[in-house]
């Protein structure tokens, strides 16, 4: 995927990654479309970015892309503000950590129309045009939790299993006719979506957090190689591979963390992750 002059659509535009994207993005001399519920981050990420990047184009659009008539929104604006769309970055995402029996009903039901419904159904509103220019490319930001099923974080695992499983098979439908598709799988970053109980919770367990502009910088190279895949930590691939092969032996491995997480994920009413 070419970034320059290239007209790019991020969801969670103002989010830790997100915005560390957009900055590479304009940078690079990407046209931006930021998509995100909040106004007014919205408005100080474009603000940033004309400062760091002053010839840089950049639009906005409020949106909840839960909403029914968030595709044809989406696609609509981009047409309107950026003469069409060649990028598509699926980024937005709710956090959810805690035990399931915990887990309000509708709380998994926005999880799932937030991290897995609302990307399968934007890409398929832009995937007409991206098909028919024969260019350009759909980005997922998945986790490593979409490929190691980790415990307390169960219907959020799920939720990024699914888009790992939806990138793939997309890959793969679309081969040869000109579109890419790159699934990211960020592993702990230091962004708002882990709140201070998962915080502590990977304090007291030994996990590292990533800074974003890291992550944004390694997702930028891989859309630049036309990578199928970028999932970010040695030991994190190394895991996900395993976990492939030998999934009893990760389930051992990963018992005595598991208790260790409980304090954190039963202590108080459950929401958030990575
Ligand atoms: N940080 C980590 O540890 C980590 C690890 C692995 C993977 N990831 C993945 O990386 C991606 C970015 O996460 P982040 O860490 O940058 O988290 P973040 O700072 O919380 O950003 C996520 C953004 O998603 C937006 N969003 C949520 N629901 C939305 C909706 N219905 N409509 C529109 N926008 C919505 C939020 O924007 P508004 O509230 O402004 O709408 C928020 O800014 C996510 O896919 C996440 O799963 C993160």
């Amino acid at each position: 995927m070419k970034i320059a002059n290239q007209r790019i659509a991020i969801t969670g535009a103002a989010g830790g990654i997100g915005a560390a994207l957009c900055h590479r993005f304009a940078d690079a001399g990407a046209r931006l479309l930021l998509v995100g519920r909040n106004p007014v981050a919205l408005a100080e990420l474009t603000l940033a970015l004309k400062q760091t990047a002053p010839e840089s184009c950049v639009a906005s659009l409020v949106l909840d892309i839960t909403e029914p008539e968030a595709p044809a929104r989406l696609r609509d604006e981009a047409q309107a503000r950026l003469g069409g769309l060649d990028i598509l970055v699926n980024n937005a995402a709710l956090p959810c950590f805690g035990a399931l029996s915990d887990m309000p009903l509708d709380e998994i039901e926005r999880l799932v129309a937030t991290n897995l419904t609302a990307p399968m159904r934007l890409t398929r509103a832009v995937l007409p045009d991206l098909l028919a220019l024969k260019q350009g490319g759909i980005v997922n930001i998945g986790s490593t939790f979409g490929a190691i099923g980790f415990p307390w974080f169960a219907a959020y695992s799920a939720t990024k299993f699914g888009l790992r499983g939806f990138s793939e098979a997309l890959r793969r439908e679309l081969a040869g006719q000109g579109v890419d598709v790159l699934y990211a799988a960020p592993r702990a970053t230091r962004t708002a979506i882990n709140d201070d109980r998962v915080t502590a919770m990977r304090a007291a367990t030994g996990m590292t957090f990533d800074d974003p502009d890291f992550v944004a910088k390694r997702i930028v190279t891989a859309m630049k190689r036309g990578a199928a895949e970028c999932a970010i930590g040695g030991p994190e691939r190394f895991f996900a591979r395993l976990n492939g092969l030998l999934p009893r032996l990760i389930d051992l491995s990963l018992a005595a963390q598991t208790r260790a997480m409980a304090p954190f994920a039963t202590s108080s009413q459950s929401t958030t992750e990575t």
